[in-house]
């Protein structure tokens, strides 16, 4: 009887997360993929040019400089530590990492649509993945896979497009959906079971966006809205997804939300100065940090601040952000967190889904107070 089959697979989960609760996280793996804002280092093995992130002032609050983009530790990172995984989860690309819980496979630059030659699209990443063949099929449905991509698809398209109208972005975005469900699909042939979208930021926001559009203390909206417009298709197409594949699990983080509550009621939050870089020049001191040539200025307390350069957070950010995507409420995190979809069944289907918030925007200070938790 269905109904019967149901109950018990309902007090199957709530059994199995309730044990895990008080418990250790299982001993699986964490595969990261996307953007600069992921990466661990990867971009060093595809080319030979000088590269800003591996050198100081990147990494100076753990005082080493190795291709990631903030002061210190990214978000993958204090997943892994979340995870207790008792080994940093290496770059792919590097020929002497330990694979026995996972890789990274984000690079600077990438994007779903198209990116330069010294990077990886999401659909490089995969076969990157597929031809390691490290892992087992039982590992890698236990495992998380962790996505934060899309960002250069819509800065570039911006870039090139100024006057882009509605229909011309929201055709844009149709594209950058329909081939990120394609490559998903191909992530799910190759053995991934765990799907954990962090939604992207409001892009208008990042200080070198708000510097090169001359936005001043305004965030740039036509960025904004396309990253809403984005945001806003992922969760209902994981969820199709999952209803077309046997044991297809996902969860999305609502990353715009909390940027936006951070940058609205910063002191909240115990950031300063979520406007400009801690380094960098420029008028929101957004461009160049660890550039040649570039005399560019530091702050004197990144923790203080919302973003380290341009467009990444500082490491403080980061861990907030990391731990809401660990462990926050549905609000934040839906259907679940990281943490009751590592305990859940593997290959098991869903019993929830994804449920839409409407979006924080961007606001005058004062103007709004939702409450993350
Ligand atoms: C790789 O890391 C694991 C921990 O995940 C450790 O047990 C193992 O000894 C390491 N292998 C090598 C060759 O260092
Ligand atoms: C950016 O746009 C250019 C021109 O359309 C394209 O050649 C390039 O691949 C794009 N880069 C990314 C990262 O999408």
């Amino acid at each position: 009887m269905a109904g019967g089959r149901n109950y018990a697979r309902v007090v199957g989960v709530i059994l199995t997360l309730t044990v895990v609760a008080g418990q250790n996280i299982p001993e699986v793996g964490l595969f990261s993929f996307g953007d600069s804002y992921y990466e661990v280092g990867n971009k060093r093995f595809l080319t030979t040019a000088f590269l800003p992130q591996t050198t100081w002032p990147f990494g100076k609050s753990t005082d080493d400089p190795n291709g990631r983009f903030s002061d210190g530790r990214i978000v993958p990172d204090f997943i892994a530590q979340f995870m207790k995984i008792p080994i940093p989860v290496p770059a792919a690309l590097d020929p002497n990492g330990n694979f026995s819980r996972g890789a990274n496979f984000a690079v600077a630059d990438a994007s779903v649509l198209g990116s330069p030659p010294e990077s990886m699209t999401l659909a490089q990443q995969l076969n990157r993945f597929r031809r390691m063949g490290n892992w087992n099929d039982d590992f890698l449905s236990k495992s998380l896979f962790i996505f934060y991509i899309g960002a250069d698809d819509y800065l570039n398209f911006t870039k090139n497009n100024p006057a882009a109208d509605a229909s011309a972005q929201q055709a844009f975005v149709t594209s950058v959906i329909s081939k990120l469900r394609q490559d998903l699909g191909l992530f799910y042939v190759n053995g991934a079971r765990k799907f954990a979208f962090q939604l992207l930021a409001p892009l208008g926001c990042f200080p070198i966006v708000r510097q090169d559009y001359n936005t001043g203390d305004q965030c740039y909206e036509k960025l904004n809205d396309l990253a809403k417009q984005h945001n806003d298709k992922i969760g209902p197409m994981l969820d199709a997804l999952a209803k077309e594949n046997k044991g297809f699990q996902y969860t999305v983080f609502n990353f715009y939300d909390a940027m936006s509550r951070r940058i609205n009621r910063n002191l909240n939050f115990r950031f300063s100065n979520v406007i400009n870089s801690c380094c960098g020049i420029g008028t929101h001191n957004a461009f160049g940090c660890g550039k040649p040539n570039v005399h560019s200025s530091l702050c004197d307390y990144q923790r203080s601040f919302l973003f380290f350069d341009g467009r990444h957070n500082s490491e403080k950010a980061n861990e907030a952000i990391a731990h809401l995507f660990f462990s926050a409420d549905p609000n934040v995190v839906s259907p679940m967190n990281l943490r009751e979809l590592i305990v859940y069944p593997a290959n098991m289907n869903m019993l929830e889904s994804y449920q839409p918030k409407n979006s924080v925007s961007v606001v005058a200070v004062g103007e709004e107070s939702v409450s993350e938790f």
